[in-house]
């Protein structure tokens, strides 16, 4: 293989071969290649070293299967409480589509000028409801499991309970003695503060300067408290973190370190099994399943590679994207280092218009894991998402948010058989406002444009 020439192209790719003593020196070599390209804001795709197969990977995780089904039953019991507060989730399971995407496959084709083997999915997370994006299954689930103990503790249900009973005002003067707090970069405040409001909490949110304004306008509608900072989402967290402990009765999700959270995610991969089979799609050596998602601080990408390795085994591969100006998790497990980096020791400058996905350091929790379990990270410049999100709306008619649109470009970079099911997970979107959106299609339209291509 002509890997100069691959490099070049942007498409380099750190492969196995059988002659482990040769792989070593052409990787060791190659990644610093690769950290200077990294610091250079140029895309790369990595591909782990360090990854082991699923079931080894999988005994080292201090997580289980029954962990997970654990998380899948405690969403089943508040079903009929969601359903009454947010009855457009219809069954109280907030959950999004697994659409095909054979139009936005072409246009990857064209774009790029590769051919994408296998078919292409899209799963929808851009529509959940009630919160918008990909944290909403990470986010409320923990606000859930947290007013569940509560009310446990203090004996005001039981497992066997109606949950729908705790929308009753009796409830919500009981959590309105308690107060929930978050940092996030946005879509982790929005799915915080509309369940904990919605339940009755007091709730804080610490937002870093990339949360959009009207991100902020929707919690502060619902009386959430939101508090901005100057700096970025690990300033944020940090000074969460430090106010909420300081304070009586007040819970913080701790985006960094979530045990609750990561589980939360990972119920995803129960849903998306049962999605693949009503397609009739068989998931196995032969036809083997891909999955790009975005990353930020790395516990809804991580969630959810684990809920598949557990469930797929080697037949499904994960990788996640990072923008170029953010790549935390791609240099945590290149350095080894997991959380102890930040992105500007790189002198990166984590500014990026995928706000989901700006985040500096990596969660050491998500980090360790995904060193292990996950098969690569790629990189994505801002400018292609915009691109994507403009053919995503043209060809499919479909509405993401730029994080989201990260995913669409892993199908092209991986080398997969004819029988390969692509899915890209479309994290957030929904909640966009509409004149904001088409700002962002005019953008994307007017970069493609000048590849001459359209
Ligand atoms: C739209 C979107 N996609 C992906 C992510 C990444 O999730 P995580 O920060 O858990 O890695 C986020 C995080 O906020 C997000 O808002």
């Amino acid at each position: 293989m002509d890997y100069k020439k691959e490099e070049k192209e942007g498409k380099l790719k750190h492969k196995f071969t059988k002659d482990r003593g040769k792989w070593e020196s052409f990787e060791v070599k190659k990644m610093a290649d690769m950290l200077t390209d990294i610091k250079n804001f140029k895309p790369v795709f990595w591909q782990n070293p360090n990854k082991l197969s699923a079931n080894k990977a999988l005994a080292r995780i201090d997580f289980s299967f029954d962990d997970i089904l654990d998380a899948q039953k405690r969403l089943q019991r508040f079903a009929p409480l969601i359903k009454k507060l947010f009855p457009e989730t219809e069954d109280g399971i907030i959950e999004s589509p697994l659409v095909e995407i054979p139009r936005m496959k072409q246009e990857i084709e064209k774009l790029y000028g590769g051919k994408v083997n296998g078919r292409l999915f899209l799963k929808c997370d851009n529509y959940l409801k009630v919160a918008g994006s990909i944290k909403a299954r990470g986010g409320i689930y923990e606000v859930l499991k947290h007013a569940e103990t509560l009310l446990l503790e203090n004996g005001l249900i039981t497992l066997e309970d109606d949950y729908s009973k705790i929308s009753e005002e009796r409830f919500k003067k009981f959590f309105s003695n308690y107060k929930v707090a978050v940092g996030s970069t946005g879509n982790l405040g929005l799915s915080i503060g509309i369940m904990a409001a919605a339940l009755g909490f007091k709730v804080d949110v610490h937002m870093s300067h990339d949360a959009k304004e009207w991100k902020k306008k929707i919690l502060r509608d619902r009386g959430v408290n939101v508090i901005e900072y100057r700096e970025d989402y690990s300033k944020a967290v940090e000074e969460g973190r430090k106010k909420a402990a300081a304070e009586k009765n007040t819970y913080f999700v701790d985006d960094e370190n979530s045990r609750d959270l990561f589980l939360g995610y990972s119920v995803a991969a129960l849903r998306l099994k049962e999605q693949l089979a009503e397609l009739g799609i068989e998931v196995n050596k032969q036809n083997p399943l891909y999955v790009y998602l975005p990353c930020g601080v790395g516990g809804a990408p991580g969630g959810i590679s684990f809920g598949l390795k557990t469930i797929f085994k080697d037949d499904v591969y994960c990788y996640f994207v990072e923008p170029t100006h953010s790549p935390c998790m791609l240099l945590g497990l290149i350095t080894q280092k997991f959380s102890a980096i930040h992105v500007r020791d790189f002198g990166l400058d984590n500014i990026t218009e995928a706000d989901g996905l700006a985040v500096g350091s990596p969660s050491r929790l998500v980090a360790e894991i995904a060193n292990i379990l996950i098969d690569g990270i790629y990189t994505i410049e801002d400018e292609e998402l915009f691109k994507l999100l403009a053919l995503l709306q043209d060809s499919e008619n479909i509405k993401v948010e730029p994080s989201a649109a990260a995913s669409l470009k892993g199908p092209l970079l991986v080398n997969s058989s004819t029988n390969a099911i692509h899915i890209s997970w479309a994290t957030g979107g929904i909640f966009i406002p509409e004149e904001i959106y088409r700002e962002m299609y005019k953008r994307g339209k007017s970069y493609l444009k000048d590849t001459a291509l359209y």
